[in-house]
């Protein structure tokens, strides 16, 4: 078998909540990381800092430190090639305020929008062919919405008009937007993650419980959620399938959050909430289906393997 040839990847925020799941992934695939955060990548067990990927201190929110760390090498092993190196293969931007009440709203909104820009315009104008940027679930317009809203219908897809009313998510549309405009000028892929609730392994034993015991508090994730671990295959998808331009995908897990099955569920909890089209029997109301159909994602870490209910 042929080794898989692994690419040079600019990650940043990988010192979060999900990139410290999404980073091993793409470590184990063969790829190699540069992160760009504020903060150090711990070891996975916690202790010490992680001596596989390079946390380069970088403030995004800074142009001219992005430009400049696209640029850098990625561990003093670099000086090994005797030149400096090119830009990355790919840009991975997770960077962010990852939800409202973190700072103001307004810090929250220029801090993601201008990171954002910052980030793709510099990996475009570099040549970088391959950008993923995080998105949220909060685009849908509910999560952090005012009030008790409904959803427009259900599945939630990549199609949807989408006008949440929240700064966060705002910032996050901006985002896709900036991605989209990008993508048509530069011709590069630029594919747009609209990430669910984040469970890392030790949450579904902490949450789960309410989560599936009381499904009225989920509405607001539309009882979906994205696995941190299935969020690293998800990126290395990304990184395989070259050539779609400008690509936006729900980036979730298969199954609904309940025990009951999907339809069953949504009638009783959500019964002025149209259904547009057939569901799988369990499938999640913010539908991976594209993930699935494009980029062959195979779930490995279905919330049910690591909870069970029992009423
Ligand atoms: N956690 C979730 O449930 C969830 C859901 C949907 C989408 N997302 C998105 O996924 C991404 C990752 O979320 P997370 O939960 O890991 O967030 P996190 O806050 O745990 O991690 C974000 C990282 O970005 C870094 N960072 C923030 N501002 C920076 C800046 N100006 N320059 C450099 N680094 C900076 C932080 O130091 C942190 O390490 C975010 O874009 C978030 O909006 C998260």
């Amino acid at each position: 078998m042929t080794p898989r040839q692994g690419k040079r990847i600019v990650f940043t925020g990988g010192s979060g909540k999900a990139g410290r799941h999404v980073l091993p992934k793409l470590l184990a695939r063969g790829h190699k990381i540069l992160n760009l955060d504020l903060v150090p990548l711990p070891n996975p067990d916690g202790n010490g800092l992680n001596p596989d990927v390079c946390t380069l201190k970088t403030d995004l929110t800074d142009s001219g430190q992005v430009f400049n760390a696209l640029t850098s090498h990625f561990n003093f092993g670099g000086l090994n090639d005797g030149k400096p190196p090119g830009p990355p293969d790919a840009v991975i931007h997770f960077a962010a305020y990852p939800r409202i009440l973190l700072v103001p709203d307004n810090e929250c909104y220029k801090a993601n929008v201008v990171s954002t820009y910052n980030v793709i315009e510099a990996a475009s104008k570099l040549g970088v062919r391959k950008i993923i940027i995080a998105s949220s679930e909060t685009v849908y317009g509910v999560c952090f919405g005012e009030g008790d809203i409904d959803y427009e219908h259900f599945p939630l897809s990549e199609d949807d008009d989408v006008n949440p009313m929240d700064s966060y998510a705002i910032s996050k549309l901006c985002g896709e937007r900036v991605a989209r405009g990008f993508a048509r000028r530069f011709g590069n892929d630029i594919y747009v993650l609209r990430i669910g609730n984040v469970i890392e392994p030790h949450e579904y034993a902490r949450d789960f419980p309410r989560h599936v015991g009381q499904p009225e508090t989920r509405k607001r994730n539309a009882w979906s959620y994205t696995d941190a671990r299935d969020l690293g295959q998800i990126c290395d998808l990304c990184i395989q399938r070259d050539g779609l331009g400008f690509q936006v995908f729900n980036a979730t897990n298969d199954t609904i959050t309940t025990v009951e099955p999907t339809l069953k569920f949504l009638e009783k909890m959500a019964p002025g909430t149209s259904i547009i089209r057939e569901m799988g029997e369990f499938e999640a109301p913010l539908s991976n289906k594209k993930i699935r159909d494009v980029l062959g994602f195979k779930e490995e870490h279905n919330w049910r393997s690591y909870y069970s209910h029992s009423p």
